[in-house]
This record gives C-alpha cells, structure tokens and sequence, in this order.
C-alpha cells in the first residue's frame, strides 16, 4: 500500500488553453522545464503500480476515455519567429511546443511520463527498440574512447554491441566482469578510471536469471564517479533498479511491457538532464541517430502498461510454481524463486512486494541435443509452449540460450557466464490454467524420457 495515495491526475484537453498555454494551467507537470517529469515522491518507494495510477491521465482530442494518437512528424506555429525561439531551447515540449516528431511527439512523451512513473525516474524517453535505447545511452554517456564495465552475463545483442560493434564504430572499451565480485568490479573501474563512465549490468541476466546487487553496485559506481545503467527488462514491476540507486534503467519493450510479442520497442528511463541531454539538436544521440518510437507504437504500448502490474503477478505466481515441480521431478531447474537459487535471499531483498520472482526460469537438459527434444514435445505433442525466442508473451515461450539468443558469445565467454549447451530459457505464460499447462508439462517430459529408453533398448538390440 501506498504510504500517501496521490490521486490521479486528469487532463482533459477540452479544458486546454491555447499552445502558449503552460502545463501549468491545468493543473499538471512542474513546469519548472522538466517536461518528461513526473511527481512520484507522494508515492511508496516500493509500489510502481501505484505510481503508474498516479500519472496524470490523458484524454482523447473529443474527451475520448483513451488519448488521442498525435500522428503528426511535424508541427505548425502561429508565428514565424516562434520556430527560432523553439530551435533556440527557449520554447519546448514543457509548454507545448513540439518541432518534429524525431525530437519530441506528444503521444511518445506521454508514454514516456508513464514509463519514468513506472521506473520512479524523473524522466523517460521511448525508443524503437530495447537495442535502440541501450546503444543510445552507451553513445552519450561514453562518448569516443570512453569505457564501460560491464557484467559478462548479458543478453547476446548487448554483449555483441558491447565487445565489437562500440569498439568498432566508436572506440568505445569494454571490460566484462563478474559483478558478483565487488573488489573485481572495482579493480576494473580503478584500471582506467579516467576513461570508464558506465558500469552496465542486467538486473536479471539473460539468460542466466542471476540478480545484481544495485544497492552494492550503485554504492560502487558513485564513489567511483560512474553511471550505473541497468537493463530491467526481465523484471519489470518485480524490482525497481532507480529506487535502489541505479542512474539509467533501459527497456526493451518489446517484451513484459509490451506482452503481445507484436511490437518491437524501448526505453530510457533516467533523470531529466540525461533525457535532455540525448534530445540536444546539435549533441544529443536520440535526436541525431533518430531511434524514436513511432507515435502508433507509443499509443499501444501506453494501453497496456495499466494491466502489467497483474500480468507480472500472474508470470511470477506460475513460474515459481512450475519451477517448484520441476525441482520435485529431480529436473536441473534454475529459478531465482527458488531458496536454492544463489541469488535468492538478495532478491527477496530489494523485489517490490506482490510481484514474486518473476516470469523467467532456466531448465537445464545436460545437452543441447536433450533441450532440443523436450522443446519438440512440449510445442508439437503437448502444446505447452512455442519454442521462439523473446519473453513476456501470455503463451509460454522456450528457446535453447546457447545456440540462439547467446549465439553471439564465444564457447568461453559462455562457459563464463554459466550458459550451459543444454539450457532451456522459459518466459512463462499465463495462458490456460495452470493445472491444464503443467499436465503438458508431465507429458511431454515422460514422452521424451520414453523415447529415451526406447532409442537404448534400441542400441542395446542392435550391439546384441
Ligand atoms: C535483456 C535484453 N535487453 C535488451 C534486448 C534488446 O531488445 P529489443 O529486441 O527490443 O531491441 C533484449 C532482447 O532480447 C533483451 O533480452
């Protein structure tokens, strides 16, 4: 519960001045500049549900329950000379006044209001994609020759930016760390501290589920003089990396957020001076790279961030319950719900109450060739789940880690992050109930083990 409720704040456009108009006048945003802010300070520290519901509400151009799409790429003013003061800084989103869609279009904004309550950063900026918005933030915060350390359990497309295209396109280094060991953390950082600006780290890797200590990592990167940029993509709702110290939380939307696997997308949630800072015209990576997010896009994803809050509950409640099972049938199974889990005991730490442990677990097969005939039975037999890559679907998804989503490592950066060959990655669904789900489980786990025993009987046959 909330330790003050904020009510919500309604802006119905029907009640709106002209453009020159401040946000102010009806009531919402500071109107201090701070355009992406939001106030969250009247809502708990550990209630990103509550904070979302406190967002101010937009209403459609006709007092439609829902917000209008501005589809607009560029804006008209009433007077010539109102375009000079809007490139000089002087006029901006704060009060209404929007250039060009690449910069700043409303619909995105307000996305960006909610995503930045959801994240209790002062602001957020939406992004094309999840890659969009890490290689953003990476590209303002380093600049050439900066130089980031980084955890070596990372989803393979960052790994992949990270150790070749940065250092390719931009000079930008990279040391890989295990960030469970502080003192390693550290030493990297102390190794070049001139040139290190980003400590970058998973709060739930991928795929390995290990959890990062922010509250130790943040503690790190200020003594340090870092930023600490955390990707929450696995945990959204579940943990809340900025209420535990971390600069920078990216997304990729595409995935919880979103919980259609229809839309690609991302976000940079961080403090107002960042945000402004990558929106710059003449420095910023957001304006002069162009990753934004399509104004449609923005209105989806912002009709689906109400509901999160129950499909997270929902993800974690069936995870840890299959993951449970799993461990009872003697399975390798790899869940940070579990007391078993290494982690365990820091997540239940810093997890925001309600939200259990998340939609994700890890299954491993001992072999890829063992991961690869369970998946079979599992989509083509028993119809438990699909075998794709990508998370945060209602239907269950399960792809082997090492041969798609991590193919970008090297066999020993693999082994060094704990992605075995056989490792199954599972983004739990809510379809279904859980008991009809877990049946299809069974079965196709003694499907595979029967055919196991045949293929010997078989062998054992054919020596004889
Ligand atoms: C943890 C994590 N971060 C970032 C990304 C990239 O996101 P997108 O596919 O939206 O570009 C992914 C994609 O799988 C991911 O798993």
């Amino acid at each position: 519960m909330a330790e003050t409720e904020q009510s919500m704040v309604f802006t119905n456009p029907k009640k709106r001045g002209p453009k020159d108009a401040t946000a102010d006048d009806d009531g919402f945003v500071t109107g201090t500049g701070d355009w992406a802010a939001v106030s969250t300070k009247r809502v708990a520290r550990n209630d990103p549900a509550g904070a979302l519901a406190s967002v101010r509400h937009e209403f459609g151009e006709h007092g439609g329950v829902n917000m209008s799409i501005e589809a607009s790429a560029t804006f008209t003013v009433m007077e010539a000379d109102t375009l000079r003061r809007m490139f000089a800084g002087e006029l901006g989103p704060d009060r209404d006044f929007f250039i060009y869609s690449r910069h700043c279009n409303p619909t995105v904004l307000n996305l960006g209001r909610q995503m930045a309550a959801l994240e209790g950063t002062e602001a957020a900026y939406c992004t094309a994609s999840g890659m969009a918005a890490i290689s953003s933030v990476l590209i303002q915060l380093c600049g050439a020759g900066g130089r980031v350390v980084a955890s070596r359990c990372l989803y393979g497309g960052t790994h992949a930016l990270l150790a070749h295209f940065l250092p390719r396109a931009c000079g930008i280094r990279v040391e890989f760390v295990d960030i469970d060991d502080i003192e390693a953390v550290r030493a990297a950082i102390r190794s070049d501290k001139e040139a290190t600006r980003v400590l970058y780290v998973e709060m739930m890797s991928n795929p390995t589920l290990a959890v990062a200590d922010v509250p130790r990592l943040s503690a790190v990167a200020r003594e340090e003089g870092l930023k600490l940029v955390v990707d929450n993509t696995f945990t959204p709702m579940v943990v809340s990396p900025a209420r535990l110290g971390a600069d920078v939380v990216v997304h990729s939307v595409s995935k919880f957020i979103s919980g259609g696997a229809d839309i690609i997308a991302g976000a940079i949630c961080g403090p107002a001076s960042l945000v402004k800072s990558m929106m710059d015209l003449q420095h910023g990576s957001l304006m002069l790279l162009g990753p934004t997010m399509n104004a449609k896009v923005a209105f989806e994803i912002s009709e689906r961030l109400p509901h999160l809050s129950l499909r997270m509950k929902e993800h974690s409640k069936r995870a840890m319950a299959y993951a449970t099972r799993m461990k009872k049938l003697g399975l390798k199974v790899i869940y940070p719900g579990l007391e078993d889990h290494p982690h365990h005991s820091l997540l239940a730490s810093i997890a925001n109450p309600d939200y259990g442990f998340g939609g994700m677990l890890c299954l491993d097969m001992g072999s890829e060739e063992r991961a690869n005939r369970l998946m079979h039975h599992l989509q083509n037999t028993t119809q438990f789940g699909l075998m794709a890559v990508s998370l945060g679907y209602y239907e269950t998804l399960m792809s082997c880690s090492g041969s798609s989503t991590s193919s970008e490592m090297s066999p020993e950066e693999k082994a060094r992050a704990g992605i075995s060959p056989g490792l199954i990655r599972m983004s739990v669904g809510y379809s279904g109930t859980l008991e009809q789900r877990w049946n299809q489980f069974e079965r196709a786990l003694a499907l595979m083990q029967q055919q196991h025993h045949q293929q010997q009987d078989a062998a054992i046959y054919c020596k004889a």
